[in-house]
This record gives C-alpha cells, structure tokens and sequence, in this order.
C-alpha cells in the first residue's frame, strides 16, 4: 500500500503466539514495552507492540463505539498508547471485518458480536482517538457474515485508515485463501499468506515451502507476511529459533516477535536482537530472498541487498549435521571480483574465499552470510566496463 508506510518489513511483538486470549492484559503489554527496551530490541529496530484478538469488551458502548475489555484493560487502551509512546514505540490493535471476532467464540467466551462491519469508520475513527499505529485485520470468522467478500472488505477499512490524519500501518489476514499477494498490493502493507504458525520445526518448514514463488510480489510498503515469530516459544529448540529467525529476515517477512520478552532466555534475546541479521531483513532495496538451490533436506536461499551484496541461508532441514557447500559466482553478484568477503552474520566473523563457500551446517540449523566483493575497486572497473560495453 502506497501510504509512505513500512518502507521496510515492519518489527515489534505481538500478543497472540505466546498470549493467546486470557492471557493477555494491560500489565503484560507495558511490561513487555519496557522489557523491549530494556533487552536491546529496540536498540536493534523493533518498534511495534501489537495487542492482538481479545482486548475487546465483549460489547460495544451506547454509542456503539468497541472499548477494552474492563478486567483485563482498566485503564483503557489511550493509556497504553500512551505508555508505549513515552518509551519511542508504538502501538497496535486487532479489528477484525466481519460482524463477530475470532478467538472470542472458543471455550465458554460468549461470541462477541463486536466485529467492524458497519463500523469501519466509527472504529477506524477510535484508534486514530486511541494513538494507535498500527492495525491488523484479520478475517477470521468473517465467513459468517453474509454477502461480505474479502477484497471489497479490506479495501474499506483500508479507506477509512486513508481518511485519518494518523498513519496507521495496515497488515491483513485472510491466510493466503485468496491470493492476497496477487491483488492486496494496493489494498495493505502485509498479508498473511499462510494458515497460522505452531512453535515446531514442521510448521516454520510448511510455511516456508508456501513462500517459494512469492518473492516477486513484494517491495517496500507491501510485504508478504508468513506470520509472526516464534522464536523464543516452547517447542524449538536453540538451533531451530536461529535458523526461523534468519529465514524470515531473508524472505523479507514483518518481524514481530511472539514470545514473552519480559522472560526470555539470553540466547534468545540474542537471535532476536542480531542486528547483522536484522540489517538483511531492514535492506532499503526490499527484494525479497528466494530459494536458489533444492538439494532434498538441503536448500540455499538467496537476497539481493541494495548495495549489491548478497545475503545467503544454507538451510539443514535433515536431522543430522551436514556438508554444504555453496559457489559464489552462481550468487549473481553485479560486480565480479578475485576474493570475496564472506561475512558469518552468526558467528560474526569475516573471511575471504576466492569462490567457494563450505560449511557444516547442523540439524534443523542454518549458516547465514553476507556476501561482497574484496576489491572494491577493481569492482566499480568492472561496472564501469559494463556500462561503456552496453
Ligand atoms: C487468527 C490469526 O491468524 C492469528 O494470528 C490470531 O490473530 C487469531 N486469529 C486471533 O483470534
């Protein structure tokens, strides 16, 4: 979406991997902001704090505007906003564009009639009010409400978050039933283009199987998103939560954390906050990364970077430790050289190779590089040659 939003996969954290719906309340999300900044994170790039479903009341008022939900939202989500600006982030909230919400219909949780339908403006209206930054809209359950279809929906909340003077980014969630990447370009900043992430090696491996052949649709302010992080969640062990973590940096993926930041491990804090990594991720030229190589259990993936580098994934999908071994002149790189330098954005160390990358990558692990020519100025007579040959 053309709205001078997300010129960069948005990053922040999100309630609902690790929260869910009752667990979720005013003191876990200013917690949460705090421990964002106190853990580093902000430091590296990660900005949102995204309230997910169910910090509703389960009715609107007599005006027939949403509020929070007084137990576990008291003060109110003006307060919030509030609370997370002071410390330089912002804020985000869940709307969903039917008439009822999702997670609200489970367990003995009444189902709240309290979706937007018919409401677009009015709520679009409150989270501007609210100070809110950010919206994720998320179809779910929008099946029940007859005649509503997916496009014509999102593009009008889409419309009334244009009509605001606030800029609020805008991510949708259909799961990839439509297509969003073929038609939600000028609709949002991000799509879901998946069903929903599970903290196991099976689910980050299924998801990123959907997202070959997705690079092509997104760039700077329209982002494929193959959902929220979970790195740090019980379920994936040390070695999986890098190799999530730097697969969704170099797919270019939103990076909103999903894990509770106010206890989280070191190792853990650390794979979030890599900034060699997040740097991949945040590259000004958005190209999304792509699958260069399928050797079975074995995968390259590959991104281009604005200043012409390229960042590589060796992906060990197998169990065991294995040989991988990668040739850099198959890497495409715009400017040929005889040494390049080879950059580990894990073990951050550089070293020089004249074409060949080997590493041993482990089980359910990745090896991450930064890739660039070592003689830079044998580089630009390269490209100089290019151009008065051309
Ligand atoms: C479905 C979405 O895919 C999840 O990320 C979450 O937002 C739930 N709905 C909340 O009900």
């Amino acid at each position: 979406l053309d709205n001078g939003l997300a010129k960069t996969p948005p990053m922040g954290w999100n309630s609902w991997n690790y929260f869910r719906c009752y667990d979720v309340n005013e003191e876990v999300i200013k917690e949460t902001a705090d421990a964002m900044v106190e853990s580093g994170m902000k430091d590296a790039g990660y900005e949102y704090v995204v309230i997910d479903d169910c910090w509703q009341a389960l009715e609107r008022d007599d005006n027939g505007n949403l509020q929070a939900n007084p137990e576990r939202f008291p003060s109110g989500i003006k307060a919030l906003a509030d609370y997370v600006h002071k410390l330089g982030l912002k804020l985000g909230i869940y709307a969903v564009p039917g008439t009822e919400t999702c997670a609200m219909h489970w367990d003995d949780y009444p189902s709240g009639k309290i979706g937007s339908y018919g409401h677009e403006k009015q709520d679009a209206k409150q989270f501007e009010k609210w100070g809110v930054d950010y919206l994720k809209y998320d179809w779910c359950r929008a099946d029940v409400t007859e005649g509503l279809e997916h496009i014509p929906a999102f593009e009008k909340m889409r419309d009334e978050l244009q009509a605001l003077d606030r800029p609020i980014i805008y991510g949708i969630s259909e799961y990839g039933d439509t297509k969003p990447w073929e038609w939600a370009k000028p609709i949002a900043n991000m799509w879901r283009t998946t069903s929903d992430i599970q903290a196991n090696w099976g689910s980050l491996m299924t998801i990123l199987d959907q997202q070959v052949g997705l690079y092509k649709y997104a760039g700077p302010g329209y982002w494929n998103d193959p959902d929220m992080l979970q790195v740090g969640n019980p379920g994936l062990s040390e070695t999986e939560n890098r190799a999530h973590f730097s697969l969704w940096s170099i797919l270019a993926a939103p990076l909103m954390a999903g894990n509770d930041l106010r206890h989280m491990s070191t190792s853990t804090a650390e794979i979030l906050s890599n900034k060699e990594v997040t740097a991949v991720n945040q590259d000004l030229i958005g190209l999304q990364g792509r699958k260069i190589r399928d050797d079975g259990d074995k995968e390259v993936w590959m991104r281009p970077l604005a200043n012409g580098d390229r960042a590589i994934v060796l992906l060990n999908r197998g169990q065991k430790e294995t040989e991988m071994s990668v040739n850099i002149t198959d890497l495409g790189l715009p400017q040929s050289s005889s040494t390049y330098y080879v950059r580990d954005l894990w073990a951050h160390e550089t070293t020089q190779s004249t074409g060949e990358i080997q590493a041993s990558v482990p089980g359910h692990g990745v090896q991450m590089y930064r890739i660039s020519p070592a003689d830079p100025v044998e580089a630009s007579e390269n490209v100089q040659h290019v151009k008065t040959s051309d």
